[in-house]
């Protein structure tokens, strides 16, 4: 699929990796639909500038009426979808014998149950020779330490991707990509940043661009479906 002119919707394009997959689907001249939960600046500035290509919808995947409603919002703005991209989630550390039900929870919102029903939300506005995206994990099959319920949703996710990938073809073509340490979350302590940045084959962190370059690769190789790419420096080989 070239993406030029089709219609895209970035589930959780906000900011980091979302924020650059919305910004480089617009340069390329893409119609973007952005879900979003808080609307950043740079999301706001690119709504001036492509005010023709891009429409911004509030949503919460800890609800599904919330994901009905924006649903419904993507399809009255144009009624087929080409590509979803699918990277909105959330992440923290649950220790096992602190982990709470709501936290519980919350992982499995974010990270597999909403995705699964706005998906089926999406399912008939799904154009001929589309493509689904899953942002997942390197650890989604490499369990981390301290953060089970955080792997295990991602786990799931994964599992979900490829199951899907049989059910919707040939019409959908479904990937997943598995980041290693792109962008570290913002509470990391210094410490820890230098962990997670050196843990890997080639010694430093990948970019938001690698994600978006595995994106487009997997938007336009219209013979792979069902494929989880681990773009993680080869931290998933340690
Ligand atoms: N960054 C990495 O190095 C890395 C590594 C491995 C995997 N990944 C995966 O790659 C994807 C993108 O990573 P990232 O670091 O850019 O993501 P992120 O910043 O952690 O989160 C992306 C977005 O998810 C949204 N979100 C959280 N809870 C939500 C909810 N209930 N409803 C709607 N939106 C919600 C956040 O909204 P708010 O703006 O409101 O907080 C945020 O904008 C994620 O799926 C992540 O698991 C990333």
């Amino acid at each position: 699929m070239q993406i030029t002119q089709k219609h895209i919707l970035v589930v959780g394009g906000s900011k980091r990796i979302g924020l650059e997959l919305t910004r480089r689907f617009l340069k390329e001249g893409s119609f973007v639909s952005c879900l979003y939960r808080t609307l950043s600046p740079e999301l706001e500035s690119l709504k001036q500038q492509y005010s023709e290509n891009l429409i911004c919808i509030p949503f919460d995947l800890s609800s599904l009426i919330s994901l009905s409603q924006a649903a419904n919002q993507v399809s009255a703005w144009k009624p087929s979808i080409d590509a979803l991209i699918m990277v909105a989630s959330s992440f923290y550390r649950t220790p096992l014998s602190e982990v709470t039900e709501s936290q519980w929870d919350e992982l499995f919102d974010t990270n597999v149950k909403g995705h699964f029903f706005l998906i089926q939300q999406l399912l008939p506005t799904l154009a001929p020779q589309s493509g689904v995206i899953t942002l997942v994990d390197m650890f989604a099959v490499k369990p981390l330490r301290g953060y089970s319920a955080y792997t295990s949703a991602k786990g799931a996710f994964l599992t979900l991707t490829r199951n899907l990938a049989k059910e919707l073809a040939p019409k959908t073509r479904v990937n997943s990509i598995s980041p290693g340490a792109v962008l570290l979350p913002e509470d990391f302590s210094p410490e820890e940043s230098a962990h997670h940045a050196t843990r890997n084959l080639l010694g430093r962190l990948g970019s938001p661009e690698d994600i978006v370059n595995a994106t487009l690769f997997l938007l336009e190789n219209d013979y792979v479906t069902g494929l989880n790419l681990h773009v993680d420096g080869g931290a998933s080989l340690l």
